[in-house]
């Protein structure tokens, strides 16, 4: 496999180390973590999860829910959520639960759903405690594709449309502060490597392959998250964290050529089941510590947000995420890519307005 421009030699090949080790030693190495992770209560707090109806992101927001929480299942197929709610409550009704949880609309691949969702959230006045940035895609093998709204397909699932979220999504996050605003990040970020004059690689300066696509949009996500945290002012009270899941057995491998598919199964000492997997997410929204340990990061100067390993611990984002030039340089393209103002994050936390692009048109008396 060709190296990606941009990233040295010696970064490169120490970022697929990091992956190899990732696959050979996550189960050793979170062997002291319970699975299903302990989620202490979560009654009176409202979580949105991105992506519940699959994999990392159904663990979520079943384990959150069955915690007391209320969550959101923003989803791209609602029927799908709902029949799982259904499912959930009659397994939890027969111990004399109710789970607090409802079903949103939302399709990362149009940013104008991103808006609808957060203008649909916020004018409930209501306040959130977390955005969890689960939904993602991994089109292992595909040719490049890109969204309607012109955006590399990975990028904007990934990275474009959750960044949007969690921007819109600040004013009911100020209403639920102390919160946090969580992204479901991968190790495969440490391959990555953003140019910000090419976001969406069709410059021809790299050639597209779906592995590059996917830690590109990973890495983009920590350099956004990154300067996310640095410009959140401490009294906001607002947390950003990425997590790193692990290699987990999901719908996230449906792309892969069946012959690995079915090694896929024969590895399963490996490989993390949805639920192992769910847990250092689980833990990002739901441990009293983290938002400490992400002031403390903040007092540091460091340059990236908080980063949780697959086992709960603090871990480093790479290399390349710690550039501040090209983190800035993200932040930047990154606004003006989801049709924001640059001083966007300061008029929401002021509590003022802030038109987005990809804002849906209001239909007139003459539609
Ligand atoms: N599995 C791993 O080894 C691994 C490792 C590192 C990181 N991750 C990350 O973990 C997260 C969850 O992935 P997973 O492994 O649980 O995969 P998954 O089983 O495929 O689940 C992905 C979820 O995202 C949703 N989604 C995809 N495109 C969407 C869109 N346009 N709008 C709204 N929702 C959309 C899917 O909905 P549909 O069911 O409707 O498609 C599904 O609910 C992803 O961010 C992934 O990158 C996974």
């Amino acid at each position: 496999m060709a190296r990606k421009a941009g990233l040295g030699w010696i970064e490169w090949a120490r970022g697929w180390l990091s992956i190899i080790s990732e696959f050979l030693f996550q189960r050793i190495v979170a062997s002291h973590v319970e699975n299903p992770l302990p989620v202490p209560p979560m009654d009176g707090a409202t979580c949105i999860v991105t992506g519940a109806t699959s994999g990392i992101g159904l663990e979520i927001a079943r384990q959150l829910a069955e915690s007391g929480a209320h969550v959101v299942m923003a989803v791209r197929r609602p029927k799908l959520a709902h029949d799982l709610i259904q499912k959930w409550q009659s397994e939890k009704g027969d111990l004399g639960i109710l789970l607090n949880i409802e079903v949103m609309e939302l399709d990362l691949l149009s940013l104008e759903s991103v808006v609808k969702f957060a203008e649909a959230f916020n004018a409930r006045q209501a306040p959130l405690h977390a955005i969890i940035n689960n939904a993602g895609i991994f089109s292992i093998g595909e040719p490049q594709k890109f969204s309607k709204d012109g955006y590399e397909e990975h990028m904007q699932v990934n990275h474009l449309a959750p960044a949007l979220l969690s921007m819109l999504l600040v004013p009911s996050l100020l209403r639920g502060s102390p919160s946090r605003i969580i992204n479901v990040n991968s190790v495969m970020h440490f391959v990555g490597y953003v140019d910000s004059e090419d976001m969406n690689l069709t410059s021809g300066k790299t050639k597209y392959c779906s592995l590059l696509g996917y830690s590109n949009s990973k890495l983009a996500q920590v350099k956004f998250s990154s300067m996310l945290h640095k410009r959140i002012p401490p009294e906001a009270g607002i947390s950003v964290v990425c997590a790193s899941p692990g290699i987990v057995h999901t719908n996230v491998a449906r792309d892969l050529p069946k012959i690995i598919v079915a090694a896929y199964h024969f590895i399963p000492y490996f490989i993390f089941n949805a639920q192992e997997g769910s847990r250092s997410t689980l833990f990002a929204a739901s441990d009293p510590q983290v938002p400490e340990y992400c002031q403390v990061l903040k007092g540091d100067e460091w340059p990236t947000c908080a980063y949780l390993n697959y086992d709960c611990r603090p871990t480093n984002a790479s290399e390349e995420a710690h550039n501040l030039e090209t983190t800035q340089q993200v932040w930047d393209k990154t606004l003006e890519l989801i049709g924001l103002p640059r001083d966007a994050l300061e008029k929401l936390i002021a509590g003022e307005e802030v038109a987005c692009r990809y804002q849906p048109k209001k239909a007139s008396i003459d539609d």
